[in-house]
């Protein structure tokens, strides 16, 4: 059976300028995902500089921070069987160019940096991810009830 995950997406400035937020959303609901917790904020930049830590060094690190916190963003925990795998295959690749036709920035991005949404790459850095935006007690246990309706025994 598939491991019920979590990970962290954050719908960047670009997807919330460009009112994409019910898109997004949509589409990671489609494939079962579940919201466990949920953040409307400007993004200090102190904190986007240790969302991208890994990519500190890099010609495109600074204009990446400052981007992240230069207008509000929406950061979700999405909960599903396997969802860390799940939301990057629907978010696509880095760039909007690359990515496939009917992922998100497949259809809606065209660009490496305005790239719409991120997403948690592996189970450490979505633990290291959900830590830096939301306490214990600020993600929900609950249950759905459609889950006998997605899922058999062999999932
Ligand atoms: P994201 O999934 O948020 O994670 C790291 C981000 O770095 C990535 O999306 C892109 O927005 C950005 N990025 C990665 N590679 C490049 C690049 N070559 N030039 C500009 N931005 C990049």
């Amino acid at each position: 059976m598939r491991m019920t995950e979590r990970t962290l997406i954050i719908i960047k400035p670009d997807g919330i300028q460009r009112r994409l937020v019910g898109e997004i959303i949509q589409r990671f609901e489609n494939k079962a995902a579940k919201i466990v917790a949920a953040k409307f904020m400007q993004v200090p930049e102190e904190l986007s500089r240790k969302v991208y830590a890994v990519h500190k060094g890099k010609p495109f690190f600074e204009p990446l921070t400052k981007l992240l916190s230069s207008s509000p963003v929406l950061v979700i925990v999405w909960e599903a069987r396997n969802v860390i795998d799940i939301t990057r295959k629907i978010i696509g690749a880095t760039s909007g160019f690359e990515a496939q036709m009917g992922t998100i920035r497949g259809d809606f991005s065209c660009s490496t940096r305005y790239n719409l949404v991120h997403s948690s790459d592996s189970p450490e850095s979505a633990e290291y991810e959900i830590n830096l935006f939301f306490r214990p007690d600020e993600i929900v246990d609950y249950e759905l009830t459609d889950e006998k309706w997605l899922y058999c025994e062999n999932d």
